[in-house]
């Protein structure tokens, strides 16, 4: 695997911004806590109810500073996060991760603007050909977010996520650069 070593670069969103992890988010991120309902589309269980402290804020911090491609989504201040991993230079591909962690903010396309984002900056600046994600089949408003940004459903794998005693599949989604520059006005790479 190889990791870029330079940091990624701050991309302006319209109405927000993508940017890298400062020390004052800890207290935007402890306020924002382990909402039940988002925790659950991570593979959280409900019986796990510890409450979010300050030492989870830090280490989080501490987590995403050290991250090669991970950035804060700032909406008037930290709202959640976006994370590019197992960026293979040699393949041209990657992984990713999003997570809006206030919950009165979901389903208002800022997930699906942000992700749209970062892809334009991975198959541009970047250069990469594909990136791909897995998702809990439940988790019908990021699949539906997905595909707005060109996924496509490519595989499944059964009873992959053990969650409060029942077993939950995942879903495997892929973009090419093609595909999504077919979304937009992007040059097509190659
Ligand atoms: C996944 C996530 C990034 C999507 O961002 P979002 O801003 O909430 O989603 P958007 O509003 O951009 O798009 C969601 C789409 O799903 C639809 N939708 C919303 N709730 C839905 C639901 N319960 N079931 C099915 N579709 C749903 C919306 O109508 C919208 O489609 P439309 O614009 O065509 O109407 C965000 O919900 C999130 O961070 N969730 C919590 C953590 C998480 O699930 N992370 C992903 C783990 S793989």
């Amino acid at each position: 695997m190889n990791v870029s070593s330079t940091p990624p670069p701050e991309l302006k969103g319209q109405g927000f911004l993508l940017r890298r992890p400062r020390d004052s988010d800890v207290d935007a991120r402890l306020a924002l806590g382990r909402d039940p309902e988002i925790y659950r589309m991570f593979g959280g269980d409900a019986s796990f109810t510890r409450p979010y402290g300050q030492a989870d804020a830090e280490a989080w911090l501490r987590h995403t500073i050290e991250h090669p491609a991970a950035w804060v989504i700032d909406r008037g201040g930290f709202i959640g996060e976006f994370r590019l991993d197992n960026i293979n230079r040699h393949d041209r591909r990657a992984s990713f991760t999003i997570g809006i962690l206030d919950p009165n903010l979901l389903g208002k396309g800022l997930g699906t603007a942000v992700t749209k984002l970062v892809l334009s900056h991975a198959f541009g600046e970047l250069a990469l050909h594909r990136i791909s994600l897995r998702v809990l089949a439940f988790n019908e408003r990021a699949i539906a977010s997905y595909r707005k940004c060109g996924f496509s459903v490519e595989g499944r794998e059964r009873e992959a996520a053990l969650i409060d005693g029942e077993w939950h599949d995942d879903i495997m989604m892929g973009v090419l650069t093609h595909e999504f520059s077919s979304l937009t006005d992007m040059p097509q790479g190659k």
